[in-house]
């Protein structure tokens, strides 16, 4: 705090790449605010389920958004979507959310109803005195922050990363969520321009957050 530069990190990757450990890693090392925007997507597709909105372009789905008022809160340095004061659980993480949440993800008018509100998590974090910002998930740094300071991309063999979620004892098609992911139309998964690419197959994960904590390190004296 005080005399450090703002820094915003963007991670992206495909299903289960290790975005999520690697980003609250580095959030508490350099007093970041981590934004885990798949939470999002995630939380507002649940808010549709429920609501039997369906994964279509149209009046039903503009209702739908419109009828959701996000906030955020935060908590122990993550900033977690509030939706009509509902804070999200672990019901986002059910297999009935890993199902449904790439068709949502895929809707243009839903990707436009939360750009906004990602990019503001950076002046959020100001308010609270962070140092910084580590946003992941799939578009932050070819969409939401392309001129991030850092932009670093996970892989890891599909393989490792289905054994990953499986020790988490969570049901997920995790190759064809990526799949939808990266053919879709609308801000598709991909690997942003300048950005550094983390194959974490055959690294632990305290080796991943070593290696992004040495870049951070490099990127925040480039920065004014
Ligand atoms: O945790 P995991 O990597 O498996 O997924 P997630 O980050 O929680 O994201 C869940 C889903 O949200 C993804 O499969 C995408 O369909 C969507 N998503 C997106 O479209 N854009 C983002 N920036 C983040 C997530």
């Amino acid at each position: 705090m005080g005399n450090t530069p703002f820094i915003i990190i963007a991670i992206d990757g495909g299903a289960a790449a290790g975005k999520s450990s690697t980003s609250n890693g580095l959030s508490k090392r350099f007093n970041l605010m981590h934004v885990d925007t798949g939470s999002f997507y995630r939380a507002v597709t649940l808010k549709l389920l429920d609501t039997q909105v369906p994964a279509i372009e149209g009046s039903q789905l503009e209702i739908g958004l419109e009828s959701l008022k996000l906030g955020t809160a935060i908590e122990d340095k993550k900033a977690s979507i509030s939706i009509n004061d509902w804070i999200p659980d672990q019901s986002i993480r059910s297999e009935r959310v890993n199902k449904n949440v790439s068709q949502y993800a895929a809707l243009p008018t839903l990707r436009k109803f939360l750009l906004d509100y990602q990019r503001e998590q950076a002046i959020v974090a100001k308010k609270y005195d962070f140092d910084g910002l580590v946003m992941e998930g799939r578009d932050i740094g070819s969409i939401i922050f392309p001129d991030a300071h850092l932009k670093l991309f996970l892989f890891a063999d599909p393989e490792k990363r289905a054994a990953r979620r499986a020790k988490e004892g969570i049901v997920d098609s995790i190759e064809k969520r990526d799949a939808q992911d990266s053919q879709r139309k609308s801000a598709p998964l991909t690997r942003p321009d300048g950005s550094i690419l983390i194959d974490s197959s055959e690294m632990t994960l305290e080796e991943v957050i070593q290696h992004a904590s040495t870049l951070v390190e490099k990127t925040i004296k480039t920065i004014d």
